[in-house]
């Protein structure tokens, strides 16, 4: 080296800094709940402004009423749930507003009554049955994913209850267009926050377009065949032959089209992450675990479980509560007034964007003792005369509240009494909740799978 060669110092790179917006849209791609504000944890009414925009946050059981159950009329779906929805679920009954609602809520409302409910308790029961032989397939030990285990066991349930048995149907294939089609949502909403609009390029909108375009096709084609075919006792018939019972309406094929995706994305994946999320709870407290399987054994649970010992499950019923309550699988409910309106003194412009933030609402630290622990006590049949109706909304409230409430929590406790006197789930890592219209854990809740025989057999050795 050259005696008069100066040294240079080494070049010190600092890190790239991101610019909070890019930072925020970051964080609302990968997961919304992360820039939820601190303050809708502790406060009834909270407003944000973002790019000049305001978005208002209610959390005061009593706001939430008005808004849900008084004066309904007043809000519209919002625009985000339209274009985070409508291009797969078009004008079905979860994106639809207005008489177009009405009628399709008049239509179908019948179908989900608890004695229609009951009808299909069997095909629940079936379904868990082959989800046990699945794990019972599997060692004592093996690594699963918990949520992927139970998309599974409810998908079954779709096809078995819409599809009496799924037959020219690729189950795996419309189950994986669901997941790629919900895992862009972020993409959306971050567009929607910057005011771009939706054929804006993005990471992964080819195939978010090719899972929404396979998801029309095939149930357009389910709706064809049937229309031809013989008929049968599943849902999908039930949507054909059902009539407006003011009007004797029925709906057309598009409607039966949009509304088959709707109760399909709806109902499935929201039930197989309220049993996700019970399992893990279950399995951080074996007290808690053992009154379940205690239950369900004494119901016949697993093989001589009927459906009326599914209609007595009411501790395992506390305990799907009280997963709803700390893992809402709808986390949020948007909504827009059509027209000004004033919420706990806060003047809200017609359009604005409402958050009813129903994670927050659950864990809110004025509302509930203890927010963050788990207690299935807090759902015993007194217990609930102590709290605000509309501080407890996994379901949401009103004219609107889902239709598929009963269904969803039958299915539940019909699975978990399956299931649990017969497996255990060690969760191996906390699992963290991301917020993509539904709540699901990030990774699939990895699990290590437990066969009770086995661990009895070892308890003696
Ligand atoms: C644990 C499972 C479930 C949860 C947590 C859940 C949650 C919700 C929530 C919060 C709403 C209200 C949305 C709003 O007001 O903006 C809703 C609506 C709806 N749900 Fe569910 N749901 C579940 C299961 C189901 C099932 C099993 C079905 C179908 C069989 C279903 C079908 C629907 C439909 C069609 C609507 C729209 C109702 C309307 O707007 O009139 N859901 N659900």
């Amino acid at each position: 080296m050259p005696s008069d060669s100066k040294a240079i110092p080494a070049r010190i790179v600092p890190p790239p800094v991101q610019p909070p917006l890019l930072r925020y849209l970051r964080t609302v791609v990968r997961n919304p709940l992360e820039v939820w504000p601190e303050a809708i944890y502790r406060d009834g009414i909270y407003v944000e402004r973002f790019l000049g925009r305001e978005a208002v946050f209610v959390m005061d059981p009593d706001l939430i009423h008005r808004m849900l159950v008084e004066e309904p009329e007043k809000y519209l779906k919002s625009e985000m749930m339209q274009r985070l929805l409508a291009p797969a679920l078009g004008a079905g009954m979860v994106t639809s507003d207005g008489a177009q609602w009405r009628r399709q809520r008049r239509i179908l409302a019948p179908l989900f009554r608890p004695a229609e409910v009951a009808r299909y308790v069997p095909q629940m029961l079936a379904a868990a049955d082959r989800e046990a032989a699945r794990l019972a397939a599997m060692p004592d030990g093996a690594p699963i994913s918990l949520s992927f285990e139970m998309m599974q066991t409810t998908f079954d349930i779709v096809a078995e209850t819409f599809l009496a048995g799924g037959d020219a149907f690729d189950v795996p294939a419309l189950a994986e267009a669901i997941d790629v089609y919900l895992s862009s949502t972020g993409w959306v909403v971050a567009l929607a926050q910057l005011r771009l609009p939706q054929n804006f390029p993005r990471p992964g909108r080819k195939r978010f377009l090719e899972a929404r375009d396979y998801l029309r096709r095939v149930t357009g084609d389910l709706v064809a065949a049937r229309r031809r075919g013989a008929s049968r006792p599943d849902l999908i018939q039930a949507f054909i032959d059902a009539r407006d019972e003011e009007t004797g309406e029925a709906m057309n094929d598009v409607e039966i089209v949009d509304n088959l995706l709707t109760f399909i994305a709806a109902g499935h994946e929201t039930t197989a992450l309220a049993l996700s999320w019970s399992f893990y709870l279950l399995s951080l407290d074996p007290a808690v675990e053992q009154r379940v399987v205690a239950e369900a054994e004494a119901a016949g649970a697993p093989d001589r479980l009927t459906p009326e010992g599914v209609a007595g499950l009411g501790y395992t019923r506390q305990v799907v509560s009280e997963a709803l309550r700390l893992y809402p699988a709808a986390p949020a409910l948007l909504r827009q007034p059509i027209e000004p309106v004033e919420l706990g003194g806060v003047k809200v412009r017609a359009g604005t964007q409402i958050f009813i933030p129903i994670y927050a609402v659950h864990r809110h630290r004025a509302l509930w003792e203890n927010p963050d622990a788990f207690d299935p006590e807090r759902f015993a049949p007194e217990a609930g005369r102590m709290r605000h109706r509309y501080q407890y909304i996994p379901f949401g409230g009103g004219p609107r509240i889902c239709i598929g409430m009963g269904f969803a929590l039958t299915e539940a406790a019909a699975i978990l009494a399956k299931l649990l006197p017969r497996f255990r789930f060690e969760v191996t890592a906390e699992p963290v909740p991301v917020a993509q219209i539904t709540l699901r854990p990030r990774n699939g809740l990895p699990a290590i799978l437990r066969h009770r025989e086995v661990a009895a057999s070892a308890k003696a050795a």
